[in-house]
């Protein structure tokens, strides 16, 4: 289980190890999704946008570092992401139970269509889908589908 990882606000220092987590989660997670940004450029926006500018949350491990993130920003739910080794163990519960309690009103959030086994997570954390979309919107071009949930 993951009860001895701690969940904490991101700082600076945590962009580079956070960045990595990032790609090897998307890469495992997500192989036939067309990333329209390089590795250096979703380095870049994690380190100058995603952790000074918005509310982003990490797991870290004491052994492992950061083996997790999430971003919150207003009711909308984004960048969940956890080390591949670090799936099933409990985290993205304990991230989806934070994101609940910091914004109690409701949350949303878009997957990729693709994404089935992060589509049964939300399910059944209770947000239900209400957008289909072709893809046509998003930078991937890639099918996605939105979910909501309200207390
Ligand atoms: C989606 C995610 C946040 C869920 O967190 P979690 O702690 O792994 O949650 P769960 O243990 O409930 O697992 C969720 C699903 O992931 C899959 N999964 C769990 N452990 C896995 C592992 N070690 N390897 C591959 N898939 C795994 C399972 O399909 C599981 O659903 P199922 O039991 O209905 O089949 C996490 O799995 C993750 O980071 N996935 C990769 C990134 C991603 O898809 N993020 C969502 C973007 S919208």
């Amino acid at each position: 289980m993951t009860d001895s990882a701690v969940l904490r606000r991101a700082v600076p220092g945590d962009a580079p190890a956070t960045a990595e987590v990032w790609l090897r989660s998307f890469a495992a997670a997500l192989p036939t999704v067309v990333r329209p940004r390089s590795d250096d450029e979703v380095r870049a926006y994690i380190r100058e946008v995603l952790v000074p500018l918005r509310e982003t949350w990490v797991a870290e491990d004491a052994e492992a570092g950061i083996i997790g993130m999430m971003v919150l920003d207003g009711e909308t739910l984004s960048q969940l992401y956890l080390d591949p080794a670090w799936r099933g163990r409990g985290l993205g519960d304990r991230f989806v139970a934070l994101a609940k309690e910091r914004t109690p009103g409701g949350l949303a959030l878009w997957a990729f269509q693709v994404n089935k086994p992060a589509r049964r997570f939300y399910e059944r954390h209770g947000f239900t889908a209400v957008e289909y979309t072709d893809g046509a919107g998003n930078e991937e071009r890639e099918p996605d589908v939105r979910y909501v949930w309200r207390p």
